[in-house]
């Protein structure tokens, strides 16, 4: 059972260690997830961490024109450059935009031995 859980949600990817990432940047990696690849972004955000699939909830595209480039000038929110849908960078909520209430597809983290690690998101 537990390798059935393994096998879905695929083997752990070093993405990043901790302290590499200052307040309001981000930086996208790979997962490789049941045989596809998944772009996704590392957030980090007041001190604290979250990634989210690089895929907006309008319409299924990557948010950034200009590579991982996610953040509002102000360093306030993750805005997808196609129609401006703005999220917030704690929760994926998009609070503005045309895909209003609707959420980022969140990538699972855990940081161990000051190494970041991300696991492939529930379906
Ligand atoms: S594709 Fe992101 S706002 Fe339209």
């Amino acid at each position: 059972m537990e390798s059935d859980v393994k096998k879905k949600r695929g083997r752990r990817r070093l993405v990043a260690r901790v302290g590499e990432l200052e307040h309001g940047t981000t930086k996208k990696f790979h997962l490789k997830c049941q045989g596809n690849t998944i772009e996704a972004l590392l957030v980090s955000y007041e001190g604290h961490l979250y990634a989210y699939v690089n895929r907006c909830r309008h319409i299924s595209l990557s948010m950034d024109w200009v590579d991982n480039h996610f953040f509002t000038e102000d360093r306030r929110y993750l805005i997808c450059a196609n129609h401006g849908a703005t999220y917030e960078p704690t929760t994926g909520e998009c609070v503005w935009g045309p895909c209003f209430g609707a959420f980022l597809q969140g990538v699972p983290l855990k940081i161990a031995g000051g190494e970041i690690f991300a696991f492939c998101p529930e379906d």
